[in-house]
């Protein structure tokens, strides 16, 4: 294969695109990356990122061999690519392309991180009302002398581990793939951590997660296939990840946030965190939250959700929660974020604003007042009518609205035949609601967003 042939000039910003395939990066040409040459390459890459991707190349082969040249190239892509998860870090970062795609966003696991840190210095009784706490609290009593000592069981090209260590743990990190080994340890480097950081090569399946305070695992959700959303899927597979949970002081375990209810370990508590209104994973904690000595009880147990980059968490207002109240449409439709949906804390972002469901089975909240909260959209309801095309068609005609943005929750119309189906005329923009109402398939028609 022509060693530039993954190098297009279909690419976005970066200036050439980098296909995702981890045959484009390989541990030799990675090594050579790190020397003394390979860093000037790298930096010449970096310079002409940007550039047409086949003068990029053309330019750099005047110095490099081919090799050099297309790691380089890859590398200078794979960084600007990661600039949106890792912001400026990524710029001195390395990255293999299943290894960007798989890492953990660095605000994400900056506050696990900061997470890990508070419930080990404090106990873990979570706070009373709805809203609880930042999760950035700081902790009520000082550090215990020693460092954490983590151990991140599939790190990775250090996503997590790198926030770890930056939190001041002490981390050990085991992958299988020798190449992501060699990434994470350079990314150690380059961030400074490496004096905190042991990385190596092994299976997570021989780890003794009782040689250290704390078990970190983000099981890899790629299979040959593609992405798997079956925790016995997972590598290393659901089973050993229990196992090394139930061996582990406290442990710490990213999921993908729809995990089936039924693979979360008895006890745990399960936090769903979603960044800037995505939700984006899953962490079960398991073991002696309220650190040593302590342990999931209470409020602290069960599920909380979590907003970043604000920092607000919801949990369960108690073991047996009051569902919330369904009643009649009020003049707003809340739209709760995902993690509050996920954690199954609708009723508690109800209250939040004073509301109700508009129908028991489906997370739409309604309410006469305008409420500001960061766990819902709020939009203001201007007509309610049984779905009908016909109707919603001339209605939309009548107000002249040719604009819509369709959600719908509970409805299983397609959202784009739907829009075709509109044939939207005019200048007007408006909100469409589609879900149930008391089972009924019903529309809500509402004013648009005004712009933040
Ligand atoms: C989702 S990624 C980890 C991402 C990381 N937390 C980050 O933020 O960069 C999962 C990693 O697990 C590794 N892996 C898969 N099976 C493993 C096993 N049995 N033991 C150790 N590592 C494994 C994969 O090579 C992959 O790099």
């Amino acid at each position: 294969m022509d060693k530039y042939s993954h190098l297009t000039p279909s690419a976005g910003r970066s200036g050439y695109a980098v296909a995702l395939t981890s045959d484009d990066v390989d541990l030799d040409a990675f090594t050579e990356l790190l020397t003394p040459r390979g860093q000037e390459a790298l930096a010449r890459a970096g310079e002409l990122a940007g550039a047409d991707p086949v003068a990029a190349a053309t330019t750099l082969r005047r110095t490099y061999d081919a090799a050099l040249t297309s790691a380089a190239l890859t590398q200078a892509g794979l960084r600007e690519r990661a600039k949106a998860k890792f912001g400026e870090d990524a710029a001195v970062m390395y990255f293999t392309p299943h290894g960007l795609e798989q890492s953990t966003r660095a605000e994400v696991a900056e506050h696990r991180a900061r997470r890990l840190q508070t419930m080990t210095r404090r106990t873990c009784e979570a706070p009373t009302g709805p809203e609880a706490e930042s999760a950035a609290a700081p902790p009520t009593e000082p550090a215990a002398g020693k460092a954490l000592h983590v151990v991140d069981a599939c790190c990775g090209i250090g996503g997590d581990l790198l926030a770890l260590a930056r939190a001041g743990c002490a981390v050990t990190a085991v992958d299988t793939d020798p190449l992501t080994v060699a990434v994470a340890a350079a990314n150690a480097r380059a961030l400074g951590v490496d004096d905190r950081v042991t990385v190596r090569a092994g299976d997570a399946a021989r780890i003794r997660p009782e040689e250290y305070d704390v078990l970190f695992a983000d099981p890899a959700r790629r299979t040959g296939r593609g992405r798997t959303f079956d925790p016995m899927a997972y590598s290393p597979p659901w089973p050993v990840v229990l196992d090394l949970i139930s061996r582990a002081g406290l442990a710490c375990v990213k999921v993908a946030p729809g995990i089936p209810y039924e693979f979360i370990p008895e006890g745990a508590q399960t936090e769903w965190v979603s960044y800037k209104g995505e939700v984006k994973e899953a962490t079960i904690w398991t073991g002696q939250g309220g650190g040593r000595g302590g342990r999931w009880t209470g409020r602290a147990a069960g599920r909380r959700a979590t907003l970043l980059p604000g920092g607000h968490s919801l949990t369960a207002a108690g073991a047996t929660a009051t569902p919330a109240p369904v009643g009649p449409a009020g003049r707003y439709v809340y739209e709760p974020d995902g993690a509050a949906v996920r954690a199954h804390l609708v009723a508690e972002v109800a209250e939040l604003v004073g509301g109700r469901l508009l129908d028991p089975l489906i997370a739409y909240i309604t309410a006469d007042d305008p409420v500001d909260t960061p766990w819902a959209t709020r939009y203001e309801i201007e007509d309610i009518l049984p779905f009908s095309l016909k109707k919603l068609r001339a209605l939309l005609r009548e107000r002249q609205i040719g604009n819509v943005t369709i959600k719908k929750r509970g409805s299983a119309v397609d959202i784009e035949r739907l829009r075709a189906d509109l044939r939207l005329k005019g200048g007007n923009s408006a909100v469409v609601i589609l879900t149930r109402i008391l089972d009924k398939p019903s529309v809500l028609l509402c004013k648009p967003l005004s712009p933040a």
